[in-house]
């Protein structure tokens, strides 16, 4: 797609904006406050999500362009961080990719492989099967408070001013059906042209460190760093020194299955990881050791302190 037919795409969809009258709230469910008005001043208008397809910046929406275009429900869901049942204002995922993405990718986004980054460094990769299946949605406002939201996560962090969540009874498993809280960026993107030192380039397709470096993939990267490359919640595990050089490979494993034994930390237990995982992890960060890549090692070496991530 050339640039021009995107900046075509742009002004398009620009006219259909002001052609339209702007949606009127969907019906609320019984018990929900329908009068929202007393409570806009608190949303951020003018905060906002940009659009990346392959490292390039598609365009970036406000949230008042998105509300103008999208009509918000009122999502009610068990939410596993809360810990409670929630509900929030928000606009379905569905709408939202398709006016992010106008014009500008051919075919069905649900073919495209996602990445969902955060404010705070968490990046999450998603397939677009899994992020259109129906029921995931961002979130713009805590519907349980005038104009503020409930503290989330063990910091108690903000999660303004987009969280994502996801509205059926069945999607509340955190490793399936993540929930980036301060989204920022919505890309469509392979995971290896994304993080392409976390691959083991060495290992044969099919073996134990292949297979780690898959389940690392879909569930630790959103939070772990592998040479620089990664989430920033939880500690780089390769440079300057590979986890498997300090640490030992029982404690790893009994670590990364219920960290919550050794102390009371962000990272979540993975109970349902099998040993036979475990093992592949492992191999897998056994094998980036003969990979390390570390862009950052001589800006720290010359500083002489460790850069701030
Ligand atoms: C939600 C974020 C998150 C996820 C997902 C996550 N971790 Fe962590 N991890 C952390 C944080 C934060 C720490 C730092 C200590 C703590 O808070 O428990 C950590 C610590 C660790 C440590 C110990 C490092 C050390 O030297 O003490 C290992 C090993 C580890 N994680 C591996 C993994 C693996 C493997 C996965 C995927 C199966 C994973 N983590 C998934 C956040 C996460």
């Amino acid at each position: 797609m050339s640039r021009s037919r995107i900046v075509i795409a742009i002004a398009f969809s620009t006219s259909v904006l002001v052609a339209c009258p702007p949606p009127r709230r969907a019906p609320t469910e019984p018990g929900a406050p329908t009068a929202p008005d007393a409570r806009e001043g608190a949303i951020d208008e003018r905060a906002t999500i940009e659009f990346r397809l392959e490292g390039r910046s598609v365009r970036t929406l406000t949230l008042r362009a998105l509300r103008e275009r999208i009509v918000e429900e009122v999502v009610s869901n068990f939410d596993p961080y809360y810990g409670r049942d929630k509900r929030f204002r928000a606009l379905p995922i569905e709408r939202v990719l398709a006016i992010g993405f106008e014009g500008s990718v051919e075919g069905p986004l649900a073919t495209r492989p996602f990445v969902l980054r955060a404010r705070d460094g968490y990046t999450v990769p998603l397939s677009g099967e899994r992020l259109l299946e129906g029921g995931g949605y961002v979130a713009f406002a805590d519907d349980e408070h005038a104009g503020r939201w409930d503290p989330i996560g063990p910091r108690r962090s903000d999660p303004a001013p987009f969280y994502f969540v996801w509205k059926q009874p069945t999607q509340i498993n955190l490793e399936t059906h993540p929930r980036p809280w301060q989204l920022a960026v919505i890309e469509i993107a392979r995971y290896e042209s994304i993080f392409p030192h976390t691959v083991p380039t060495r290992a044969a397709e099919g073996s134990p460190a292949r297979r780690g470096f898959a389940t690392f993939a879909r569930e630790c990267v959103r939070c772990h760093a592998v040479n620089r490359e990664g989430g920033r919640i939880g500690p780089e595990l390769n440079v300057p020194q590979n986890i498997t050089e300090y640490r030992p490979v029982e404690q790893i494993r009994a670590y990364i299955r219920n960290p919550l034994t050794f102390r009371y930390g962000a990272m979540p237990a993975h109970l349902h990881l099998s040993d036979r995982e475990l093992d592949d992890l492992v191999a897998y960060f056994t094998a980036m050791r003969e990979e390390k890549f570390d862009p950052d090692a001589q800006r720290a070496a010359d500083a002489g302190y460790a850069r701030d991530p």
